[in-house]
């Protein structure tokens, strides 16, 4: 039939343009109907995604608040991990500091930071030597992250978990560079036996709102309730 109007060979040209074509419709609707699907997918479940909501006991919480994170059990951690900095406590320990401390002791640890105007007693300069209440040792910083410093706005840093309270207090010692005193082995040996012995419980933590609305709607459900038949 069409051979009537084509030669071999252009039967042969036409064909192989044919194949050409479907070949590129083929492509497109790979990319159309696979890669670009995968991509958007993917781009929703980047790590920055808003946090999906999470079902409480008492009904949706709301995942723009503070998110709701479950309980975390951290077992007993074994002490060379983190008695001596290592990079990865070291890189875990700047992270901290700049989000928690940096604000008011200086990125550098100068006693410098944005909010150290009008503190008193002022920041204190980690790069400098003199003056310090608990001391410059590992033991002596680490102590005043789990207290505090009572009369000033250097508050304690419990809610934070031992490690992490030992990577700050390496990065302190790190923004240092006078003598810090060599280290009492009895704390030294404190310490240790504190990380090796004990793990710790950080516990549920749930969306602000959503908990001042419980503990307000519990406060006007005893209000609302008689004495004597509670
Ligand atoms: C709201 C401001 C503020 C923040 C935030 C803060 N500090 Fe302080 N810090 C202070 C003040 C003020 C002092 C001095 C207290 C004094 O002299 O009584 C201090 C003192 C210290 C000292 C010296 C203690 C001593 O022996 O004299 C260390 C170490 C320290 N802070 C570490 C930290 C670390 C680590 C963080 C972050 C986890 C932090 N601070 C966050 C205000 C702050």
């Amino acid at each position: 039939m069409i051979d009537k109007y084509l030669s071999p060979g252009e039967l042969k040209r036409l064909l192989s343009a044919l194949m050409l074509v479907i070949g590129f419709i083929c492509i497109a609707a790979f990319f159309g109907f696979t890669v670009v699907p995968g991509l958007r997918y993917q781009a929703h479940t980047l790590p920055d995604a808003p946090v999906q909501a999470v079902q409480g006991e008492s009904g949706w919480l709301d995942p723009t608040d503070y998110p709701a994170m479950a309980r975390e059990v951290i077992p007993p951690i074994d002490p060379a991990t983190v008695m001596t900095p290592n990079p990865a406590l070291m890189a875990r320990g700047k992270a901290l500091y700049a989000q928690n401390c940096a604000t008011c002791h200086g990125a550098d640890g100068k006693g410098d930071g944005p909010s150290a105007n009008g503190l008193n007693p002022k920041p204190r300069n980690f790069t400098a030597g003199g003056g310090w209440k608990n001391g410059t040792r590992l033991e002596d910083v680490y102590r005043t992250l789990q207290e505090g410093i009572k009369g000033s706005s250097m508050v304690s840093y419990s809610h934070l978990s031992k490690k992490d309270r030992m990577a700050l207090s390496h990065v302190v010692q790190s923004l240092g560079s006078f003598d810090h005193g060599a280290s009492d082995p009895k704390a030294l040996a404190a310490l240790e036996k504190l990380f090796a012995s004990a793990g710790e419980v950080i516990p549920n933590r749930v969306p602000v709102a959503h908990a001042v609305k419980v503990l307000t709607r519990e406060y006007t459900d005893t209000q609302a309730t008689p004495a004597g038949k509670r």
